[in-house]
């Protein structure tokens, strides 16, 4: 996921407006070879073909190539000819992914005659065109992906290059006795249409998700009944419940009809509750478009609603039809909310995934920019973490228990702040807590402690204060996570192996929250 994006092509094939867009779409930089090389070489390239010939010019191609070819994550438009050298292409192939814009030669006459065939050294009458264009076609030959874009639009070529190249991962969570598709997509309509199978549709979003997001999803769906609410914590009541059962009664909607939630965490939330309960259970589909969705909320059969400032605390365990976390949908979220996501998903890492926990401490800066491939990975990876948790324990009886990982404190931190500090801040000082508990008790060496903390500290941004020692342990006691009137807390025994333990002391975790602030 982290090589560079070739494009290749013939003249006119559009690999510079495409690979822009593609660059935006995956939110990656993006280098035009040929415009790199006429700034370097200070003249435009038809010149430069004139006064120093085309060896010259293929040799420095083949050097900035070799540059290129040393970073990561880069969209880069090859020149025309870049193919024919094996060379190149080698390089190419070992450094990322090749992908062939492929257009009719017509579709490119028309392009190059409008931009004026002077600017192309290599275009010269119509008969060696043709030949060039024939010669070159082999070497397109050997790519990763080949795309006709002669009947689509720019923006439509560099989401289809996305989608296909970063692909689907689909795969099934138990839960129960049942099975439920999940697919992580990049296309994620499509999918959804594939789920619904013709029936009728109630689509229930938020404002802000049906104003980024709703098109793309009707466009593919015959005549849903759309449910908007305001969204955000609030909607999680059973005020907003209710008046979505009443819409979807006056919609006349049954049990074989189905309830589709797109958004984040409190929008599946309350989706799945709905749908849970509204005659005693509606088929639905749940939609994710955040991070924090993606890898957790909308994964795993639970829902649950506030109950005035007591957090999910009226829900049901509910299996839906099906699951589909929308990757494409990641790109119009702030870095604060990324940052959310993350800390939930590096949490999935340390129990469950060690691939997962290293990929996240390699890549957070890209990961926080918003990199779309590696976001797609790190959602991918979570949700498969977490379904293998959910299928040895759908009800939370046990096994499940581990994802509570830096939660036993982190809920007493959010709860101590009135619910006004973002759960993953309060997460991650609960997940530095419990790693600071784990050292202190020998079960981790101080290295891996270390690394822990520094990644966690820069995937959460600024530190939270934390509650006073008998506030936080009253919180503790309150809380959902008391087993036999004692508070268990999850520890690390190592990366990916989490462990329960139930004689945590109010002076040990003081003393392990002093030495973490
Ligand atoms: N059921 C579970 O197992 C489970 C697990 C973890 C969290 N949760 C719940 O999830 C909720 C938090 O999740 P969340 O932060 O996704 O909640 P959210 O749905 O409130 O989303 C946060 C904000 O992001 C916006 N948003 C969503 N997708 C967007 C996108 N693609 N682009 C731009 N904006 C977008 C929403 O409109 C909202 O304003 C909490 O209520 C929590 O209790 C549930």
């Amino acid at each position: 996921v982290t090589g560079n994006v070739y494009l290749v092509g013939f003249m006119g094939a559009g690999k510079t407006t495409v690979g822009r867009l593609l660059a935006e779409v995956l939110r990656r930089k993006f280098v035009d070879m040929d415009e790199l090389l006429e700034a370097r070489l200070g003249e435009p390239i038809p010149e430069v073909f004139r006064g120093r010939g085309e060896e010259f010019f293929r040799g420095r191609e083949a050097a900035l190539l070799k540059k290129l070819a040393r970073r990561q994550r880069l969209v880069v438009a090859a020149g025309g000819g870049a193919v024919e050298r094996a060379e190149n292409s080698t390089l190419m192939r070992r450094s990322g992914r090749i992908v062939h814009l492929a257009a009719d030669l017509e579709v490119c006459r028309t392009r190059v005659a409008a931009q004026g065939p002077g600017l192309r050294p290599m275009w010269s009458d119509a008969e060696s065109v043709q030949r060039l264009f024939e010669r070159r076609q082999a070497a397109y030959d050997d790519c990763d992906l080949r795309l006709c874009a002669d009947g689509l639009g720019p923006r439509e070529a560099a989401r289809e290059i996305a989608a296909r190249l970063f692909g689907e991962d689909r795969f099934p969570v138990r839960l129960g006795q049942s099975e439920c598709p999940v697919i992580c997509t990049g296309e994620a309509p499509r999918a959804l249409a594939e789920l619904a199978g013709g029936r009728r549709v109630a689509l229930l979003t938020d404002r802000r998700v049906g104003r980024l997001h709703l098109d793309r999803f009707q466009e593919r769906l015959a005549d849903p009944l759309v449910i908007i609410v305001p969204g955000g914590e609030r909607i999680k009541t059973l005020g907003t419940a209710e008046r979505v059962y009443r819409q979807l009664l006056a919609g006349r909607f049954n049990r074989d009809d189905l309830l589709v939630a797109l958004g984040g965490g409190a929008v599946t939330d309350l989706g799945a509750f709905v749908a849970g309960t509204y005659k005693r259970g509606l088929d639905h589909v749940l939609v994710s478009t955040s991070l924090l969705g993606c890898v957790d909320a909308a994964v795993g059969g639970k829902a649950a609603l506030n109950l005035g400032r007591t957090k999910n605390a009226v829900g049901c365990f509910t299996v839906p039809a099906g699951v589909v976390l929308d990757v494409a949908a990641l790109g119009t979220l702030a870095r604060r909310q990324i940052r959310e996501g993350l800390v939930e998903a590096y949490k999935t890492g340390l129990i469950g995934s060690p691939s997962l926990a290293e990929l996240i401490e390699e890549h957070w800066p890209a990961l926080l920019a918003g990199d779309r491939p590696l976001l797609a990975k790190v959602v991918s990876l979570s949700a498969r973490t977490k379904a293998e948790v959910v299928a040895q324990d759908f009800r939370e009886s046990g096994r499940r228990f581990v994802l509570n990982l830096g939660h036993t404190f982190g809920h007493a931190v959010e709860s101590w702040h009135g619910y006004r500090l973002s759960h993953g801040r309060a997460v991650a000082l609960g997940l530095l807590v419990a790693v600071r508990l784990s050292l202190s008790r020998g079960l981790i060496e101080a290295p891996l402690a270390q690394r822990i903390s520094v990644t966690l500290n820069r995937i959460a941004g600024r530190p939270v204060t934390p509650p006073p020692p008998e506030a936080a342990w009253e919180a503790i006691r309150q809380d959902k996570k008391i087993r036999q009137g004692r508070s268990v807390f999850v520890l690390l025994e190592g990366l990916g192996r989490p462990v329960l333990v139930e004689d945590v002391s109010p002076p040990e975790l003081a003393a392990a929250v002093r030495e973490v602030c």
